[in-house]
């Protein structure tokens, strides 16, 4: 790796966001046979988040700075969004059982459409992965990072791109001729990313690394079988799921033409975009958002006498308020939601301290669970009935 990132704070304003720093190694010779040192990653990296600044579902770039305090001389550095948890981690949590498909689907169309807005400005991000797929709690979507192999459509200049496992078929063939010293051939085109995503959804639906799937022969002679087959064996355990529009939309993005392959505008109008999928409970944990749920909290006694209903709920009004600014709180009467405690934060670092600070914590002799929920649906006044 030619940089490192580190968490940040502006010295001076404790309520500033925090935000990540992205610094670049200096270029060493060892660098330099990657092709590119830091430098030269770093100036690509900038120039391609400058030009895509604006799009909800790719990092903002706040700034950039030097680091002259560094033994090794100067480092430049990018001053970035901080976000928070990465599909790769997601993958670890939901270990063999896959993410779910509100999750699975909530990814899909963030990245297909930052994809969209990508290829629409002839960029091609090149190295599409679970770890370059970040949640941001504070805008609820999943951000694209990681722009150190992008490169402009006509204007590929590195030739080693994309990450083992997530690799297209194209981009495959052009590795292996560069590293054969061949020089020439056809350059990659926007259709690696797709590739690369069809890779990423097809490990979260399945749960499985297909790392050592993808560089089999069965793969490379019929991918088609194989995807039918995942998608058959998970269908076992989970007969309930409509899975077929996901899997033809992962075919389409998995044709080993790159020229049959499906378009990030073009997939985004798949089937699968207007199947209702609702979060599972355990979706709620992992993905921090503004909206604090605290369920277990409130008995059906103190649900049924006013007066004793208002002062259990100023007592959590309090408690809540102990971890930042609430915006608002809302606890239903009746189905669905009924006796839920949703407090909505001004931010979400607020509610990260909450949902830490109130697990496991005891309420009138009550253990709480405290989840997140979906502020785009807290403040349409939707409450999803959660899969346990
Ligand atoms: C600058 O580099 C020094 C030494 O490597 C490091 O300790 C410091 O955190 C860096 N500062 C920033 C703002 O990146
Ligand atoms: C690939 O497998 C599918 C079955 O899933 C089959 O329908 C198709 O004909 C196969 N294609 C080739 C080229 O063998």
């Amino acid at each position: 790796a030619s940089a490192a990132v580190f968490q940040a704070r502006c010295l001076g304003d404790p309520c500033a966001p925090l935000a990540a720093i992205k610094e670049f190694l200096s270029t060493g010779p060892g660098l330099l046979a990657l092709g590119g040192g830091g430098d030269r990653v770093f100036s690509k990296e900038r120039a391609a988040l400058e030009e895509l600044r604006g799009h909800r579902n790719i990092v903002t770039l706040y700034s950039v700075f030097t680091n002259c305090t560094s033994a090794k001389g100067p480092s430049y550095c990018l001053l970035l969004e901080l976000l928070d948890i990465s599909v790769s981690e997601l993958l670890v949590h939901s270990s063999q059982h896959g993410c779910s498909m509100w999750i699975t689907q909530h990814c899909a169309r963030d990245v297909l459409e930052a994809l969209t807005y990508l290829h629409h400005k002839r960029y091609v991000h090149a190295d599409l992965k679970p770890r370059n797929i970040l949640w941001s709690a504070e805008e609820e979507c999943f951000k694209l990072i990681d722009f150190g192999l992008s490169f402009k459509e006509g204007n590929q200049d590195v030739k080693y791109i994309q990450t083992d496992g997530y690799r297209a078929p194209e981009a495959e063939l052009q590795n292996y001729l560069s590293k054969a010293g061949v020089q020439g051939g056809t350059e990659c085109t926007s259709a690696v990313d797709l590739w690369s995503l069809g890779i990423v959804l097809l490990e979260m639906f399945s749960g499985m690394k297909l790392k050592h799937i993808v560089q089999s022969q069965e793969w490379r002679a019929n991918n088609s079988a194989i995807i039918d087959h995942i998608f058959a064996s998970k269908s076992v355990v989970n007969s309930a799921i409509p899975a077929y529009h996901l899997r033809d939309l992962l075919k389409s993005m998995l044709h080993d033409d790159q020229e049959k392959r499906a378009t990030a505008a073009k997939a985004l109008c798949s089937p699968f975009f207007s199947i209702p999928f609702a979060p599972h409970i355990e979706d709620l944990v992992m993905l921090p958002t503004p909206v604090l749920r605290l369920l277990n909290i409130l008995s059906d006694t103190s649900l049924q006498n006013e007066e004793e209903f208002e002062d259990v709920v100023d007592d959590i009004r309090e408690e809540c308020s102990k971890y930042g600014q609430i915006v608002s709180l809302f606890v239903p009467k009746e189905n669905p939601g009924k006796g839920h405690v949703f407090v909505e934060y001004a931010n979400a670092g607020d509610s990260k301290a909450a949902q830490r600070a109130l697990t496991g914590k005891r309420f009138n002799g009550k253990f709480v669970v405290a989840t997140f929920y979906p502020l785009s649906a807290y403040r349409r006044g939707y409450l999803y009935q959660t899969v346990l």
